[in-house]
């Protein structure tokens, strides 16, 4: 099993953030890593920047030297792409940089800046991670693609229209209790039936926001500095599958993220029920339940239920999205990875505050790139 240091965290505010540029933003939050870790930014060997769309977002491409160069930074500098999951698999890429001893501390950043775009705009450039040619020429979005994995699981397993809403019930009032989230109202499963219709079975309360936002970690090798609480990341999956849904064997499951998971509990030597807490990419309501059954938290067909029954709350056998999920914290898509490895730093160092897990000792963060053709888990240990 390998042990790589998280040595430092920032994050900033996740919302509109119309007095704040994107390079201000990364900046932000890799000054406070940095701080956090009291690393010098001389002592960084290699810089991976986590965003999926700046160039569209914001007319600002080549994000590795341009936020390199901001940080006072000559060092190897990479933007890593993979839709949603940009910001995941820029850890994996530190990760991977780590273990193959071509670096001993990695600055990972996501970023991503949507709230410059008017919704039409910001949802097609969303849409340029679906298959153009198959799915985004006919007119589908995400919410769209995302409803049709919906209604696919409602039919076969008997999922209810409030089951979904419940995820974005618990989300809410989860986010509630993070300072940083985009929304902290707590809301009802009837707001959520009662919110405007985004593609049936999806209403605007099933569905993640528009966002602006960066997070940071600093991934380091085991001894590269001395930590008073470590936390470690001791697993890294990736998987891929078919970008368009319609190539798919099935509709209820996220292969990629059954071979992720698959890849990141052998190499953690953990099972699914070691884990103590998740960050799941709750995209969508429907996410969520894949996710719990897709990582092996409950069987297949029986993601509703696991909702139903709070086995997902703060006070539940396993709590997810203790930050409030990309529901209610928000979506700023090429950060969200990294948020999901912030929270759960913050968890197993004690400092998660009210929506603090007790006795959390193993988190797993888990980051979705489009309808699921891309996915990346990471297994987050407590070292102290
Ligand atoms: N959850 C909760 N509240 C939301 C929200 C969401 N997802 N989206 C918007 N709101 C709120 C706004 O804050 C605003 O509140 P206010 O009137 O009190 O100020 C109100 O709803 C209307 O906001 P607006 O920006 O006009 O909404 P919109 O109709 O333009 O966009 C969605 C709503 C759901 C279409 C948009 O958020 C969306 O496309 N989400 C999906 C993003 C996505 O696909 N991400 C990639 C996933 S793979």
């Amino acid at each position: 099993m390998h042990k790589i240091l998280a040595a430092g965290i920032g994050i900033t505010k996740f919302g509109e953030q119309w007095e704040k540029s994107l390079r201000e933003l990364a900046i932000e939050a890799a000054l406070q890593a940095l701080e956090d870790a009291q690393i010098e930014r001389n002592q960084i060997d290699m810089l991976f920047v986590g965003n999926m769309s700046s160039g569209r977002f914001t007319g600002q491409e080549h994000l590795g030297a341009l936020i390199a160069s901001e940080l006072g930074l000559s060092c190897s500098a990479t933007r890593v792409e993979a839709a949603c999951a940009s910001g995941g698999l820029a850890i994996r890429q530190a990760y991977l940089a780590l273990l193959s001893g071509k670096a001993e501390c990695c600055l990972v950043i996501g970023v991503e800046k949507m709230c410059d775009l008017p919704t039409n705009e910001a949802i097609l450039t969303l849409a340029a991670a679906a298959d153009q040619e198959w799915e985004a020429y006919y007119g589908v979005t995400f919410p769209g693609l995302y409803a049709m994995l919906a209604r696919r699981h409602m039919h076969e397993f008997g999922t209810t229209r409030e089951q979904l809403a419940l995820v974005a019930v618990k989300n809410h009032e989860h986010g509630s209790l993070n300072p940083i989230a985009q929304f902290r109202n707590k809301i009802t499963v009837e707001d959520v039936f009662n919110s405007s219709p985004v593609a049936e079975p999806l209403n605007l309360l099933d569905c993640s926001p528009i966002t602006d936002g960066a997070a940071a970690i600093l991934l380091c090798k085991e001894n590269f500095v001395k930590i008073e609480k470590p936390v470690y990341l001791i697993a890294s999956g990736h998987a891929v599958d078919s970008i368009a849904l319609h190539e798919r064997a099935s509709l209820t499951e996220l292969k990629a993220t059954k071979l992720a998971a698959k890849q990141a509990y052998e190499e953690a030597r953990i099972k699914p029920s070691d884990v103590d807490f998740a960050e799941v990419h709750d995209c969508f309501t429907i996410a969520e339940i894949l996710a719990y059954e897709d990582l092996g938290f409950c069987e297949k067909g029986k993601g509703g239920k696991f909702i139903e029954n709070g086995e997902s709350t703060l006070k539940g056998s396993l709590p997810v999205n203790t930050s409030g999920g990309l529901k209610a914290c928000g979506h700023p898509v090429g950060a969200t990875g990294v948020k999901q490895a912030v929270e759960a730093v913050l968890q197993l160092r004690e400092e998660a505050g009210e929506r603090q897990v007790k006795g959390a000792r193993i988190g797993l963060t888990h980051n979705v790139g489009g309808s699921g053709a891309t996915c990346v888990v990471h297994i987050w240990e407590k070292g102290y």
